[in-house]
């Protein structure tokens, strides 16, 4: 090619060459080809034959490699008077990388068959090209070797901070397990249910006092619905929207829902564990701690209940009283009309017929008026009476005897006593009471159990936890969810006026509360359980 002077002088003060004369750069040049590319083209591909280098006259060189992941890692750009591909001109092997104009880019390419020749033709200065390439080759190993030690020294550098900041992040692993832990054993040894729900109102931790509250595993609710936990899932809706407009809440008082489908009641306080969010978001979580308060409000219940039969005592007491007197007089009044009408017997055979049978429905009204005033007032009068200690299972089989009567009408149905614990279980308690709570209990039992059905009542008694324990379960209709809430109230019976007053389980709370006792009732499809307890004595 032919050379200008300019580019000649550009060409001698590159490292390289400037161990040539110009007059050789000039010769050499005329060895060399003279190339134009446009921006983006590509002047050689990665794997090339190489065995030529380049010198950029005008424009930009980006040399670059393509990665296994396809992207590419640009190793340099040569610009004018700059010489690039050396190192393939030197030892003849492939390209390893490629090479791109990043403008229009003019450049003089030296091959090494022509730079043979040259070398033919001017072996002093093809002498002094190959030192200086070689030197200027070796500077720039050098220098890629110390930028490689550099990396390979803060390599190790960074290995040991690694290997510091991974000691102490095990550390604090282990110091966050242990408070994790800490925190754990703290939740799951308090008795308090303890719930934590997202916004899906998805339990996200269920703790000890849960599981033994609710009578479920943790796994049973982790991840899924806490609506069901809740005995009325419209009770769950208001106590969110109530959290969400009060943002916190004490002393709620909401019905829970163990596995048996038994109803636990529960004071509730409820927090949200970051500010609750777009009204509806508990960010971290919905925090629900409970505690079951179902004895008490059993206690409560009884109290009142007590109250309500001590004024229903009087006042039945004085309304009977009230009644006795005109009632004797009815039936003494009768009794002389009888007697006087003895002498109308022979002339007046009708009317005395007809009398007679008024007289004896008078008769059959006063007695049952009679029995009325008896039961109430053996009902009403529940003073407590004296108390020794007596095995439990005596009164239970002493109330199935007393039962027997009932049973009567009722062969479809068999009655068992039976001793969970094996031997007596003693109580302090009044015999008689205690035997009325029973067969109160059992004739209840009788009656839920239709005609023609395969009845089955059984009475347990046993003793767990420093309390005697008596249950009655039958096999019957089972008490609906709406009379549940009443069946304690006096009066209240679902049977007809001849069958019940609806004092019987009236009766039997006054009696089992006067010996420091509790009674339990669960129903369901399948039929009813009353429990009673007392303290062992
Ligand atoms: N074992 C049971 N199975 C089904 N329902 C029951 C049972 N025990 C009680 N009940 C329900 O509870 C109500 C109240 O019972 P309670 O013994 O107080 O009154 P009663 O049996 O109706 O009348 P009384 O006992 O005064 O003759 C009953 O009417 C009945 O609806
Ligand atoms: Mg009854």
């Amino acid at each position: 090619m032919i050379a200008s002077a300019l580019l000649i002088q550009n060409i001698n003060r590159i490292g390289i060459f400037s161990s040539l004369t110009e007059t050789e750069i000039k010769e050499l040049l005329n060895y060399a080809s003279y190339e134009e590319y446009k921006e983006n083209q590509m002047i050689f591909n990665e794997n090339d034959s190489g065995a030529s280098l380049y010198i950029v006259i005008t424009g930009k060189v980006k040399i670059f490699r393509v990665l296994s992941d396809n992207t590419i890692h640009e190793i340099s750009n040569f610009t004018d008077n700059e010489v690039f591909g050396e190192m393939s001109f030197l030892d003849n092997q492939a390209r390893s990388a490629n090479a791109e104009a990043l403008c229009e880019t003019s450049l003089v390419k030296l091959s090494t068959d022509n730079f043979e020749q040259f070398s033919q033709a001017f072996p002093d200065a093809a002498f002094r090209f190959h030192k200086n390439l070689i030197t200027e080759i070796q500077a720039r190993l050098r220098k890629t070797n110390d930028r490689y030690s550099y990396h390979i020294i803060w390599g190790k550098t960074m290995k040991t901070a690694l290997a510091k900041n991974y000691e102490e992040l095990l550390q604090s692993n282990i110091e966050l397990s242990a408070s994790r832990n800490f925190l754990f054993n703290v939740i799951n040894s308090s008795s308090d249910i303890i719930i934590v729900i997202n916004d899906d109102y998805e339990v996200m931790l269920f703790n000890s006092g849960a599981e033994r509250a609710l009578n479920y595993k943790a796994s049973d609710f982790i991840n899924k619905s806490a609506k069901k936990l809740f005995y009325d899932e419209l009770a769950f809706d208001t106590l969110i929207k109530d959290v969400i407009s009060r943002k916190s809440l004490s002393d709620y008082e909401i019905d829970l829902k163990a596995s048996d489908n038994r109803k636990i009641i529960v004071s509730l306080s409820a927090f949200t564990l970051s500010p609750v969010i777009n009204n509806s978001k508990f960010g971290e979580g919905l925090v629900l701690v409970a505690r079951d308060v179902t004895q008490k409000k059993i206690l409560e219940n009884q109290l009142r209940q007590n109250e309500k039969m001590i004024f229903l005592g009087k006042a039945v007491s004085e309304i009977v009283h009230d009644i006795k007197n005109p009632l004797t007089i009815v039936q003494l009044s009768k009794d002389s009309l009888q007697i006087k009408l003895e002498d109308y017997r022979g002339s007046q055979p009708q009317l005395q017929k007809d009398v007679e049978v008024d007289f004896g429905k008078i008769d059959e009204s006063v007695e049952r008026i009679q029995q009325i005033i008896t039961n109430t007032l053996e009902y009403a009068k529940v003073v407590p009476g004296k108390k020794t200690r007596i095995d439990i299972m005596e009164v239970a089989a002493k109330s199935i005897q007393l039962s027997g009567i009932n049973l009567k009408d009722n062969e479809n149905i068999t009655l068992d006593l039976r001793s969970v614990s094996g031997s007596p279980v003693y109580i302090n308690g009044n015999a008689s009471q205690l035997e009325q709570v029973l067969v109160n209990l059992i004739t209840n039992a009788i009656q839920a159990i239709k005609k023609g059905i395969d009845g089955k009542i059984e009475v347990a008694v046993g003793a767990s936890d420093g309390r005697a324990r008596v249950s009655v379960t039958d096999n019957g209709c089972g008490i609906g969810a709406d009379d549940m809430q009443y069946i304690f109230e006096p009066f209240y019976s679902t049977k007809s006026s001849d069958k019940g007053t609806g004092l019987g389980l009236s009766i039997c709370q006054a009696i089992v509360s006067q010996h420091d006792g509790l009674i339990n009732v669960k129903s369901g499809a399948g039929g009813t359980e009353f429990v009673v307890d007392f303290p062992l004595a």
